[in-house]
């Protein structure tokens, strides 16, 4: 089966989504930041500390073209790559890309204040600027948005009647 690809701002819940349709379709969960980390021995913050941004970037570039190659996968990506033009060609080879969105108000909620995100610690307006700006950019690159503002199970619901639709 070809690859589902999850793209979204910080906190939109593709973690937890992926995890769901990973099971629900028996494919196997990829999560980009988790495979960066597992790669450098080191969490993203020091990575962005120690090495910088741009650094951080690069791997996922590296990353994105090799799971490119990749099938049967549920692939979570960290909330920058598909923000990343340069990485579009690779994800649109990957597979099916899926934007999930739960709105500013409840991003805001979920993720200021978070220590284990380096790009949170602007504070909300900063936050908000980011998501502003990202949204076109996930949207080029997705075949779908999914509303993940609701409950898990409604995202979940929402995502499965989109990616019927798809396939
Ligand atoms: C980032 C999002 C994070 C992680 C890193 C940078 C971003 O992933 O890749 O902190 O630029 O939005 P999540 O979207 O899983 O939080």
């Amino acid at each position: 089966m070809r690859n589902i690809i999850l793209c979204g701002f910080m906190g939109c819940g593709k973690t937890t989504l992926a995890k769901s349709l990973a099971q629900n379709y028996g494919m196997e969960l990829i999560d980009t930041d988790e495979e960066i980390v597992k790669a450098e021995g080191r969490p993203i913050a020091e990575i962005f500390y120690a090495d910088g941004e741009p650094y951080f970037r690069e791997l996922e570039t590296k990353l994105i073209k090799k799971l490119a190659e990749r099938n049967n996968c549920v692939i979570s990506l960290g909330g920058g790559l598909a923000a990343n033009e340069k990485n579009h060609p690779y994800l649109k080879k990957a597979g099916i890309v899926i934007l999930l969105d739960c709105g500013i108000e409840q991003t805001l909620r979920r993720i200021t204040g978070d220590k284990t995100r380096p790009l949170t610690a602007g504070g909300k307006e900063d936050i908000k600027k980011r998501y502003y700006a990202r949204l076109p950019l996930y949207k080029a690159v997705a075949d779908a948005t999914v509303d993940s503002s609701k409950s898990r199970r409604k995202t979940l619901e929402n995502a499965i009647k989109v990616l019927e639709e798809l396939k």
